[in-house]
């Protein structure tokens, strides 16, 4: 198992977001989480992926339990085995993609010229050999959003989070980037976690959880069992 989550609780206030979640994911699974907006999903996966901490409960990644943790620890495990992809990229704009992609490997302290080799490697794979030297600006929202899977992707994470990678994106765009996400799965042996309303991109996943009012009301690896 690869991550474990349990007993998982938080509030804004009156509001309880997230109720009591506990759940374990394997190395190597592609989850969909899927549920009504407000349903908590993004609490929940900024919470699996350490952006955010919960009022009760813990995170489990790699055996390694993660809420004692100084936060440069935290932020340093984050950063070698965790990527993120956001709906809207959060690319630095006053960098070009070449940059943006280095930016995780600079922070690790990886030397700039083995940073740009992987760099230039990972946006290659991605499809944007041609693009590198360009600003975010200059980028499609299609070239954008696999600029930022290319960054989640550099430092070689055992797990990436993605909240709505697909949601700014038309079809074609969408169905072109969860192929690259299918693609880029089987050939790290990467684990995903996505939260997604695009039904072609749940429809690639392994397992399905439905989140609704802050629980997980159905989980399709218990009809596995
Ligand atoms: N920082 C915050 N302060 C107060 N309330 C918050 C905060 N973040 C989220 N919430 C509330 O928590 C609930 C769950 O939010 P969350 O963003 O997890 O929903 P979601 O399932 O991702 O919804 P969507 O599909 O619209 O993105 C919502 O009612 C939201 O208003
Ligand atoms: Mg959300």
């Amino acid at each position: 198992m690869l991550l474990q989550a349990t007993h998982l609780s938080k509030s804004y206030g009156n509001l309880q977001v997230l109720k009591n979640v506990s759940l374990q994911i394997d190395k190597g699974s592609f989850v969909a989480i899927v549920g009504p907006s407000g349903a908590g999903k993004s609490t929940l996966l900024q919470i699996l992926g350490l952006l955010d901490s919960p009022n009760k409960g813990s995170v489990q990644i790699l055996s390694t339990p993660l809420e004692n943790l100084s936060s440069k620890k935290q932020a340093a495990f984050r950063n070698k085995n965790i990527g993120f992809v956001f709906q809207s990229h959060h690319l630095l704009p006053e960098f070009t993609a070449l940059e943006n992609v280095c930016m995780p490997l600079w922070i690790a302290g990886t030397d700039k010229e083995t940073a740009q080799q992987e760099a230039t490697k990972v946006l290659t794979q991605v499809g944007l050999a041609h693009r590198i030297d360009h600003k975010p600006s200059a980028l499609s929202g299609g070239e954008q959003q696999r600029v930022a899977i290319a960054r989640a992707l550099v430092q070689k994470p055992v797990i990436i989070f993605a909240d709505e990678p697909t949601g700014n994106l038309d079809t074609a765009t969408a169905d072109a980037v969860n192929k690259l996400f299918l693609e880029l799965k089987e050939q790290y042996q990467l684990t995903f976690v996505v939260v997604t309303h695009n039904e072609q991109l749940a429809a690639l996943a392994n397992r399905v959880l439905s989140m609704k009012d802050g629980e997980i009301v159905s989980d399709s690896a218990d009809r596995l069992i």
